[in-house]
């Protein structure tokens, strides 16, 4: 199994990675010894400790029309909602009170939650001993800038893909160029930042794949979550099939983590979607952080960016050191900033 003359095992051991030897490693009929490569160099680097972000789904309002999302601006099925500032608060407080460290505040690009309010809610979080992540998508270098000043610690802006073309088609009225400002901006601005990519998007290629990784490592991320692509029936996408992602996805994760061996990984929550154990599945092939959704079923059951999205009842942390002890890990008790680890054995 070699491209050129390294033998699978060469390339699973010694890194970097070659543009080839990544698009190899996605196509491996037999992905065993990948996963279970991931899983060491995880355990070596991050550890077993899991980190848990209680994710906020505050607003399903956007402003963007990408063909994939459930949220998208023209469909006109969404049953748009908008948590209050006080609203938002009193989740993050039970949250925060039920053992999360992290809150992690996610909407779609909405106009009315301008930097001020932004600003004011995350103050208030902060407050509570909580880190502070946000997902708020596309904004300009002053309102990062202005998040920031209010304690935001760290950014989620997905590239989505690295193909330009394809980015544009299917995020149109979007520019990639500005999804890389953006993403530039908030590393300059000192956020610990996220990126990743939606893995079986109509007209990918595992060459544009190899690309999206090595993409985060030239940033470099601090934390890349990869979702597979799930087809939602109310959007131009809906004719497509999700046969195949869920393993492309976790392929993915994988050699992500063989690549940039100390960053935040998440068990995407569209994994568990394609299969009942996806997450768990996820932690045991790379990845070291889940993201539970804390938000109130009356408004994320309307977060439906595909279908099927798994959405708990807020839940404590701890209830996760069951099925996380099941393959020999726990939950962490601190805030999981990248690096953490390394730094606390030396
Ligand atoms: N399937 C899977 N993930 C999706 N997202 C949007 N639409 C879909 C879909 N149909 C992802 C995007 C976005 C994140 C918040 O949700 O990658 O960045």
């Amino acid at each position: 199994m070699t491209t050129d003359s390294r033998s699978l095992e060469e390339i699973l051991s010694r890194p970097p990675l070659t543009r080839g030897e990544i698009v190899e490693l996605l196509s491996l009929p037999d992905p065993a010894p990948l996963f279970q490569k991931a899983d060491q160099v995880r355990k070596k680097f991050v550890g077993d400790a899991v980190y848990l972000r209680g994710l906020i789904e505050f607003s399903n309002y956007c402003k963007n029309d990408c063909l994939y999302c459930g949220i998208r601006r023209s469909n006109a099925n969404a049953v748009r909602y908008r948590m209050t500032p006080e609203e938002i608060y009193r989740t993050a407080r039970q949250a925060v009170q039920n053992g999360y460290k992290t809150v992690v505040l996610q909407s779609g690009e909405d106009w009315w939650f301008d930097a001020d309010k932004i600003a004011s809610i995350i103050r208030q979080i902060k407050e509570l001993g909580a880190a502070v992540t946000l997902s708020l998508g596309e904004k300009t270098r002053e309102e990062y800038a202005c998040y920031r000043k209010a304690g935001a610690d760290r950014y989620l802006l997905r590239i989505e893909t690295t193909d330009k073309a394809l980015y544009e088609t299917l995020d149109p009225q979007m520019s990639w160029d500005n999804r890389v400002r953006c993403l530039e901006d908030l590393k300059e601005l000192g956020y610990e930042v996220g990126s990743g990519s939606l893995v079986g998007l109509p007209g990918q290629t595992a060459e544009s794949l190899a690309e999206d990784l090595l993409f985060f490592k030239s940033l470099p991320v601090d934390m890349a979550g990869i979702g597979p692509f799930i087809p939602h029936p109310d959007t131009p996408l809906a004719q497509e099939k999700a046969e195949g992602h869920f393993e492309l996805a976790l392929k993915m994760m994988a050699i992500m983590r063989l690549i940039l061996p100390d960053i935040n990984i998440p068990a995407t929550t569209a994994m568990e979607t394609l299969h009942p154990q996806g997450r768990l599945l996820a932690l045991q092939c790379g990845a070291n952080v889940i993201m539970p959704n804390v938000t109130a079923e009356t408004f994320c059951r309307n977060y439906a960016l595909y279908p099927g999205k798994a959405h708990s009842a807020p839940s404590a942390a701890a209830a996760w050191n069951e099925s996380l002890a099941a393959i020999g890990r726990t939950v962490s008790d601190g805030y999981g900033f990248h690096g953490d680890y390394l730094k606390s054995r030396n």
